[in-house]
């Protein structure tokens, strides 16, 4: 992979940064050992989750491409870097639960580990200092977030990837129970942007339900990393430590 010259920093988030690349159209993201939780309040370092994730992500971003489903990434540049096409990003995240886990439990009362048939829907805004509030399709409108056509094709492409991944998944031994998904717009086309790893979604193993996700960091369950890679193995990716 060769070394592609990192340009000023555009922006920082709570595991990821972001460089301008040579190129205007192009970003270089770039995947930290940073952990974060409950809205940045819980926060550690696990050696390895950065190069574990950008790879997690590109095989991910990959898979849905070859699927149909048209995503900013376009190629790993290193361990912890890969080139993204730079999007005019939605504030908004869009949350599918095929198993009822985290927010929803406390929110509606329910037990985890409910099948949720059909799979429910939810968007959030994305402003930790408001713990990212949940919100529904007037408010994007209301405050001019996105379009409704952009809304429509959020929801869409977001059950899409659900079809998608819940059988990759599947096919794989675990569950997708629930997973976030951001958008941007690329030159008036939208693209799936920011990343798909196991810090933004739940996986359990199906046989023994095991949590695989971000949730054992929250939840401080131990082996992080460590499961992330056993996510990434199941799944047929090589090479990811
Ligand atoms: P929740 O149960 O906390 O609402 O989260 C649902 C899923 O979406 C879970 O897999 C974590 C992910 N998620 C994020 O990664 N970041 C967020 O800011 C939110 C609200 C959810
Ligand atoms: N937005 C939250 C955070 O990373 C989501 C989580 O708790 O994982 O702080």
């Amino acid at each position: 992979m060769e070394d592609f010259e990192k340009g000023k920093l555009v922006s920082s988030g709570k595991a990821k940064s972001l460089y301008e690349s040579p190129n205007p159209d192009y970003y270089i993201m770039h995947y930290r050992d940073d952990a974060s939780a409950f809205d940045g309040v819980k926060k550690e370092s696990l050696e390895g989750k950065g190069a574990t994730n950008n790879k997690f992500n590109a095989f991910i971003m990959d898979f849905l491409e070859k699927e149909g489903v048209p995503t900013h990434f376009e190629r790993l540049l290193s361990e912890n870097e890969s080139l993204v096409k730079r999007l005019e990003m939605i504030p908004v995240e869009c949350v599918i639960r095929n198993i009822a886990a985290g927010s929803i439990c406390k929110r509606l009362g329910i037990e985890e580990g409910l099948d949720l048939n059909p799979p429910t829907f939810e968007f959030f805004y994305k402003d930790d200092e408001l713990h990212d509030p949940m919100i529904n399709e007037y408010h994007i409108e209301s405050f001019d977030w996105a379009t409704e056509n952009q809304v429509d094709q959020m929801k869409e492409k977001t059950f899409q990837v659900n079809e998608i991944l819940k059988n990759l998944f599947a096919d794989a031994g675990m569950i997708l129970v629930d997973y976030k998904l951001e958008f941007g717009s690329f030159k008036g086309e939208l693209l799936l942007g920011d990343e798909f790893t196991p810090d933004g979604c739940r996986v359990w193993d199906s046989q023994t339900r095991e949590k695989l996700d971000k949730d054992r960091f929250r939840q401080d369950l131990g082996d992080v990393v460590e499961s992330y890679q056993i996510i990434a193995k199941k799944l047929g990716m090589e090479q990811i430590n």
